[in-house]
């Protein structure tokens, strides 16, 4: 791709919980990129974009982003179900994509993202593994990757959320796919880009409603967990919650032959312990945001850097598709009880 010295007209569609985030971030802290639309289906979010951030012009009509011929991206942060199609639509209009993860909730709508995208190899279509621009995840995927610990052979990794009473996680229920898809979809792109990029043969889940029995209906559960097997030999256990009562904890520990690393241990804000008559304790991560609050600016930055030609993109339609396709695996036995061949 050509390298280019002007700045990237962005469009954004969504400005839900996650769209307000990229979308601040774009107007206000990337470099290189000019937030010039925004688009939620929800009117009432207009005063957000124009009057706070100052988006020139904002619609509730999706299609007004794809006829806007002077955008160069569109960034999506709209509901699951609607990524595969709003990608395709994008890539079609010939602009570059960021999307959400996950890339979609079944394999036959990843399969048209594929080929959708091989159509359009001159465009950037990137799905939001977010965890993948962290920094500590990035130093702990060098050093494996130099093999300094040895061979990487198990993963374990888990995204725990702070029980949210309000009964929320009850009601997105419905669109998220569920707690595997929703959730332990980053760790399964983890586990899979620490390990070198094994492929998944076999898939095992079980799980339990600790608290919100609301979840029911949806079969899904507020605590999950998952082994995945891989055809070389690697394994990788995945433990998702809904229920913590502390805070956010997201933690990744890799066992390899010579060595193990961890990334995040406990749920710790800052590095500040405070010892007292009542205890040894520190504050706690609200949620993932605060946690990944730098990674999603430098995920942004990765995205507009590399439309503007600066480097290639460094997470592939391919990688969310697998993604996909083992959280699927879990999902499905999550339901039968029984394991998923891959
Ligand atoms: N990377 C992460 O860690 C992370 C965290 C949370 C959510 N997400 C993902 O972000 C996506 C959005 O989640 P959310 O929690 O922000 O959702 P949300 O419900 O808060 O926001 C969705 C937004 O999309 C808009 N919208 C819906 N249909 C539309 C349409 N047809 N055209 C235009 N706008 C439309 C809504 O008006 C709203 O602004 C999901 O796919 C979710 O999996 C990722």
């Amino acid at each position: 791709m050509v390298k280019t010295n002007t700045s990237l007209r962005v469009g954004i569609v969504g400005l839900g919980r996650l769209g307000r985030r990229h979308a601040a971030n774009i107007a206000q802290h990337i470099p290189g990129a000019t937030l010039c639309r925004a688009c939620s289906a929800d009117e009432q979010d207009r005063h957000y974009a124009c009057d706070i951030l100052g988006v020139p012009d904002f619609d509730t009509d999706f299609d007004a982003v794809l006829n806007d011929r002077t955008l160069d991206a569109v960034v999506l942060a709209t509901p699951t179900a609607l990524h595969a199609d709003q990608v395709i639509a994008v890539l079609q209009a010939g602009k570059h994509v960021f999307v959400e993860k996950p890339l979609a909730l079944d394999m036959a709508a990843c399969q048209r993202v594929l080929a959708v995208g091989r159509q359009h190899p001159e465009q950037v279509a990137m799905v939001g593994f977010v965890r993948r621009f962290d920094l500590s995840y990035q130093n702990a995927q060098r050093q494996l990757a130099s093999g300094v610990l040895g061979r990487p052979f198990l993963v374990r990794s888990q995204t725990c959320d702070r029980n949210d009473p309000s009964g929320f996680f009850v009601d997105y229920a419905g669109q998220s796919g569920g707690i595997f898809m929703d959730c332990s979809v980053h760790d399964i792109d983890l586990a899979r880009w620490l390990l070198g990029g094994p492929k998944a043969t076999r898939a095992f889940a079980t799980g339990t409603i600790a608290v919100h029995t609301g979840l029911q209906p949806y079969h899904d559960v507020d605590n999950g967990l998952a082994i995945v097997e891989f055809q070389d030999g690697s394994r990788a256990v995945f433990y998702a919650s809904r229920t913590f009562a502390h805070g956010h904890e997201t933690q990744t520990e890799v066992i390899a032959t010579e060595g193990k690393l961890l990334v995040g241990h406990g749920a710790a804000s800052d590095r500040v312990v405070v010892s007292d008559a009542y205890g040894v304790r520190y504050q706690s991560t609200a949620d993932f945001y605060e946690r990944f609050a730098d990674a999603f600016l430098r995920e942004m930055q990765h995205f507009v850097d590399a439309c503007r030609g600066e480097h290639p993109v460094a997470l592939t339609l391919d990688d969310a598709s697998e993604a996909t396709r083992i959280g699927l695996a879990i999902t499905q036995s999550l339901s039968s009880g029984q394991p998923v061949d891959l």
